[in-house]
């Protein structure tokens, strides 16, 4: 099973690297392509002079379409594929003048479908690159189960063999592993692409608040775009032929793509899915009719919103409904979604759309009733912001 080291740059780990403690974090890494070209012996040409800055401290995403030179791109990094010409700096040093296996210190690197060692236990399978800097058996499981935590798995399972988790579990030992030296730079080829939607979501928003933790130099590869948007603080788009088309923040990538094949790559919703990087906090929130559970109400003309002890919506009664005696939460009709504030106003849209009333109900951060607004005030806003960039 030749795949099972080559995700990991495993093999490459020398003798000498043993015995070696993994030094402390350096923090986060500049990756730097200078006219890089990758051509195969075959003449193939997988990345053709690509120029490009991975920032510091940053997730980075490559997408595009199969055979594109992404996963080529990431593995020129860490010197498990070597470029024809350009150079490849990491923190300001060449790749080529470092050793594979010091540079692979520093550079974490996970893969589709984790690339486990099915042989070994979860918590052996985190715990190998202490062991092989040589660290004791005890201290390397200890780390182990501490990463395990990190990546919301519980400690139970670090004596299960990989092929008892599910999928989206495997992934998360996957970035376990990949942390447990604690690199600085972080390379994933498409590490989330074998789970399902909702597993892949929960495994976005897991590297989310790891990031927001632990601060890495991030390169995620990905075909998928909506992915792309949601976890890169820039996207790079490539195009047949290993060339680079767009490189920009998502929110201009959606809003401005390059050229045609951009524009198609990153889909026919996208004027929809830049709403979720504009700002809502423009939206004027008004007051509407509430009533408390248990409240002895009469009919009313309008929509009344029905919140809890805490505040929290419940539902609505409808307009010109009669409550016989009390509210209670069976009479209530269900609403839509609430648009949470300070979040992007593509929520307050989807609240005020999906609202039985109309009216979009906005709550706080704790959840509690804020106010509504209307699709019509969030459709202003946008049209005025759209204004104020052209
Ligand atoms: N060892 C090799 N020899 C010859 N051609 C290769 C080799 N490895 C990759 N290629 C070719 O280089 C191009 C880029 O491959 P690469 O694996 O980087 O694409 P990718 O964007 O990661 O694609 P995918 O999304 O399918 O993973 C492809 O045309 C591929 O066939
Ligand atoms: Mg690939």
């Amino acid at each position: 099973m030749p795949c099972l080291c080559r995700g990991f740059g495993l093999r490459s780990f020398d003798s000498a690297a043993a015995g070696k403690r993994p030094s402390r974090p350096e923090g986060p890494r500049v990756i730097e392509f200078r006219a890089v070209t990758k051509r195969f012996d075959d003449g193939t040409v997988a990345v053709n002079h690509l120029d490009l800055t991975v920032d510091a401290g940053t997730i980075t995403v490559f997408v595009g379409p199969s055979g594109c030179g992404k996963t080529t791109s990431l593995r020129m990094v860490n010197r498990m594929i070597d470029a024809t010409s350009g150079t490849i700096l990491v923190d300001g040093k060449d790749v080529r003048s470092a050793d594979p296996p010091t540079l692979r210190r520093g550079i974490g690197y996970v893969i589709q479908q984790a690339g486990l060692f099915p042989h070994r236990t979860v918590l052996d399978n985190v715990a190998t690159v202490p062991l092989l800097f040589g660290w004791t058996r005890r201290k390397a499981r200890s780390r182990a189960a501490e990463l395990l935590e990190l990546v919301g798995l519980p400690a139970s399972l670090g004596k299960r063999y990989p092929v008892q988790l599910s999928g989206g579990q495997q992934q998360r030992v996957g970035v376990a592993r990949a942390l447990a030296a604690d690199p600085p730079v972080l390379l994933m080829d498409e590490p989330f692409s074998a789970v399902d939607p909702v597993v892949r979501e929960g495994l976005q928003d897991e590297l989310l608040r790891l990031q927001a933790e632990l601060d890495k130099t991030i390169v995620f590869v990905t075909h998928d775009i909506d992915e792309a948007v949601r976890i890169g603080e820039k996207v790079a788009v490539f195009r047949q032929g290993g060339v680079l088309a767009q490189y920009a923040p998502p929110a201009e990538l959606l809003a401005r793509p390059a050229d045609d094949f951009v524009a198609h790559f990153v889909g026919k919703d996208r004027g929809y899915r830049a709403l979720s990087f504009v700002d809502a906090s423009g939206v004027e929130i008004r007051e509407v009719a509430t009533a408390s559970i248990g409240d002895a109400v009469s009919q009313a003309s309008d929509w009344r919103l029905v919140l809890d002890d805490g505040r929290q919506p419940r539902g609505w009664l409808p307009a010109g409904s009669t409550v016989d005696g009390q509210v209670t939460e069976d009479g209530l009709e269900p609403g839509g979604s609430l648009y949470t504030l300070g979040t992007p106003v593509r929520g307050a849209l989807d609240a005020a759309l999906s609202s039985p009333s109309g009216l979009g109900v906005v709550v706080d951060e704790e959840g509690r009733y804020a106010g509504v607004l209307t699709a019509r005030q969030v459709l202003d806003l946008i049209e005025a912001q759209r204004g104020s960039r052209r």
